[in-house]
């Protein structure tokens, strides 16, 4: 009897507390209303993000805010009309938007982040979630309580893929999985580093606003090199782990359900194209997680051959799932995802292909806005997926095998 009390009270409990956190949006939406969206951050994916939100029809795009004025026209030529500011924060002081995708280099997420769920509005944040360790811990305290719509930018979390892994893990096809391998390979011309871009003749101190790039990082004269290529500096960036193992490794902790590694170690270096940059190019990861678990992440920026990949190895079976098996005929990258089972143990099983259709992330964000419903890669798989990155960052920075607990305690550096 004193237990049905006390559970009825924590139903009641969560019901009411349930009920106030259902925010509204800052407008009420009604069915024929577009969603009216801003943007942070309009550059090279920014612009790519655009594109996908204007052919959404229920989407509007109200404004964008980019340190560079470059942006603003480059953005105004996909929309006519655009309200455009050089500072994050006039966007968000717009009472009439409902929703903000944010798509700005790494050391500036947290910042757009907790910002945009300041004003009240829904967000769209790239990855990776966050530059480091605490400001994750931040992000998904802050979200856990705002009740806003939060998807990151993790768009394999919305694939047809992912679904068929998933569906294979849960029927209990693959048995006990030990170990993952996954890898992710690109190449360039000879003396041309992977990510470098040219600074156009217009970067200048007076097209930029260099003091919200900078976002609290140590002053310094305006490097327009730096600002356009953020991605090679440890100040401002995580190097290739947290531009592209960070999908992998949301990717594999959503099939396999995993929670935060217990250990990580890299090892690697600027081997490729030695051209100045601080992050590796050329990086081994091993994440080590609960329950007899090692995940392996490879990259190299000097040969493509064998593109991009997940193999997860499980006693009964294995999935393979990948980009790079090159198309002999027209030579395009095919996706491909395969279930293959363990003789051994599972002699009457068949291979199989996947055969889920993607779903559009960004649609998936703009209907969860609408519905109130959780989108595919919410704030935890981002919050799982950045510690992920930024133990094995921190275990190559250290040069030593990084625990969860001493990574936490380590603190971020340039
Ligand atoms: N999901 C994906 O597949 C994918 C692919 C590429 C990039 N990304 C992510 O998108 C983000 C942007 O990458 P990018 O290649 O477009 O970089 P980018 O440098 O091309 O674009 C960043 C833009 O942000 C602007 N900016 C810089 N500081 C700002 C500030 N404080 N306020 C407002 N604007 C600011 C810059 O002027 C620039 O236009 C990164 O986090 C990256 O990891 C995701």
């Amino acid at each position: 009897m004193a237990n049905n009390t006390r559970r009825d009270f924590l139903k009641h409990t969560a019901l009411g507390t349930a009920a106030l956190l259902v925010y509204p949006t800052s407008r009420v939406l009604g069915a024929n209303d577009r969603v009216r969206v801003g943007m942070i951050g309009v550059g090279n994916r920014g612009q790519d993000l655009l594109h996908e939100a204007l052919s959404i029809p229920s989407v509007q795009i109200v404004a964008i805010a980019d340190v560079y004025r470059r942006r603003h026209d480059e953005a105004k030529k996909l929309v006519p009309g655009l309200t455009v500011f050089d500072d994050h924060r006039r966007l968000l002081d717009m009472k009439d938007l409902d929703a903000v995708i944010v798509a700005s280099p790494l050391h500036t997420h947290t910042r757009h982040f907790l910002d945009t769920l300041n004003s009240g509005k829904d967000l769209y944040a790239e990855k990776t979630m966050t530059w480091s360790i605490p400001e994750a811990e931040q992000c998904m305290t802050a979200a856990r309580g705002s009740g806003r719509v939060v998807q990151i930018g993790l768009q394999w979390e919305s694939s047809g893929a992912l679904a068929d892994a998933r569906n294979w893990v849960k029927t209990g096809l693959l048995g006990k999985v030990t170990q993952v391998e996954s890898w992710m390979s690109r190449n360039t011309p000879h003396g041309k580093g992977q990510w470098v871009r040219p600074v156009p003749s217009d970067c200048t101190p007076q097209n930029v606003n260099w003091s919200a790039f900078l976002n609290g990082r140590p002053e310094r004269l305006f490097d327009p090199y730096r600002l356009i290529n953020w991605r090679l500096f440890w100040e401002f960036s995580g190097g290739n782990v947290t531009e592209n193992m960070v999908h992998q490794i949301a990717w594999i902790m959503t099939v396999l359900d995993l929670p935060l590694p217990s250990a990580a170690f890299m090892s690697g270096g600027v081997f490729s194209e030695k051209d100045g940059r601080e992050v590796p190019d050329t990086i081994a990861v091993t994440l080590e997680f609960p329950e007899d678990l090692v995940v392996t992440w490879q990259s190299t920026f000097s040969n493509r051959h064998y593109g991009l990949g997940e193999r997860i190895l499980g006693s009964d079976g294995t999935i393979e799932h990948g980009w790079g098996q090159s198309d002999m005929v027209n030579g395009e990258d095919q996706e491909s995802i395969h279930y293959y089972p363990e003789p051994v143990n599972h002699p009457q099983e068949a291979a199989m292909n996947g055969k889920s259709k993607d779903q559009d992330h960004m649609a998936n964000w703009i209907d969860c806005i609408r519905s109130r419903k959780t989108p595919n890669a919410p704030v935890e798989i981002g919050y799982r997926s950045a510690i992920a990155c930024h133990m094995a960052n921190l275990a190559y920075r250290h040069k030593q095998r990084v625990t969860l607990l001493e990574a936490k305690s380590m603190g971020p550096e340039f």
